[in-house]
């Protein structure tokens, strides 16, 4: 029987890391995508020399759909995928108005276009193959709009939206569609987004990395659909069902400031 393989986004930084060391600790094949090859290549030795698995490193701009359609294409032609993490994303703080406008539309191509279209693919060729898993990360970001982070909000929702969509639709099928809502979280993101100073990384304790990814792995294997990591981010996606609809991103621009 064909390897079955694990295709990881964003696995050269952060949460992505931590997804691909839990998947090789299960003995899994791993196909490692995102653009910096050469963090990709050191992980990949590491997990390697500890693990009787096989790592890919496939470096590519996931901000560009045709790539990603090739991407997939050469994923699934050659190889049976079981997991597929769209874990990938970035965000643009600052105001709508400002000027960051390229960035807010890779934030676009990557948090929203590139994951609908593995998600779509990996949806047929797993039902094709009699199974498998996607875990796509969203954000507790994706439970109310956010002042001055307003398309990473909006990019965020739509992966909630979409999961919990697609995650119906396949409701008694062997295939699961998970989105793992984490809050602030201590990787790159942060600093990338420009987020650094604001109430919502000062004000509290960002959780680790691990422990998230842990936490995601483990309500995909359950085939979970929604999985908000950590007590206060749960509140943050409740919350906002209890206050006024006007109400909720004056609240939020509280924790982006
Ligand atoms: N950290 C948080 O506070 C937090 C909270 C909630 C949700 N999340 C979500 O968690 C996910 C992982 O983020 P992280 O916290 O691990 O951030 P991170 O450390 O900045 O990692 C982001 C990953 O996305 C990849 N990426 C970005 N643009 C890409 C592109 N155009 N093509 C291919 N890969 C691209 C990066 O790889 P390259 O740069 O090598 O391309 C990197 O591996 C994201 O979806 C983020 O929205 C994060």
């Amino acid at each position: 029987m064909a390897a079955k393989w694990t295709l990881i986004t964003g696995a050269s930084e952060g949460l992505g890391v931590e997804f691909a060391r839990i998947a090789a600790a299960e003995g899994r094949d791993l196909i490692l995508v995102a653009r910096q090859a050469a963090k990709m290549e050191r992980l990949a030795e590491d997990l390697r020399a500890r693990h009787p698995i096989a790592v890919e490193v496939w470096p590519a701009d996931l901000g560009n759909p045709e790539a990603v359609e090739t991407l997939w294409r050469k994923a699934a032609l050659r190889r049976h995928i079981e997991i597929v993490v769209n874990n990938a994303g970035l965000g643009a703080n600052g105001p709508f108005a400002g000027r960051d406008f390229d960035r807010e539309m890779s934030s676009v191509m990557v948090n929203v276009a590139a994951l609908t279209i593995l998600t779509k693919r990996a949806v047929a060729h797993m039902l094709q193959q009699g199974g498998g898993r996607i875990l796509n990360v969203g954000s507790t970001a994706g439970f109310m709009p956010g002042p001055n982070m307003a398309v990473y909000h909006a990019t965020k929702a739509y992966v909630l939206s979409l999961g919990e969509a697609v995650a119906e639709e396949l409701r008694g099928t062997p295939v699961t569609v998970t989105t793992l809502c984490p809050g602030a979280t201590a990787t790159n993101f942060a600093r990338s987004a420009g987020m650094e100073g604001i109430t919502l990384f000062t004000a509290l304790k960002p959780a680790g990395a691990a422990p998230v990814a842990r936490a995601g792995w483990r309500a995909m294997k359950a085939g979970r659909r929604v999985k908000v990591t950590g007590p206060h981010n749960w509140l943050f996606s409740v919350g906002p069902r209890f206050v006024p609809r006007a109400v909720v991103p004056r609240i939020a621009a509280i924790f982006l400031k």
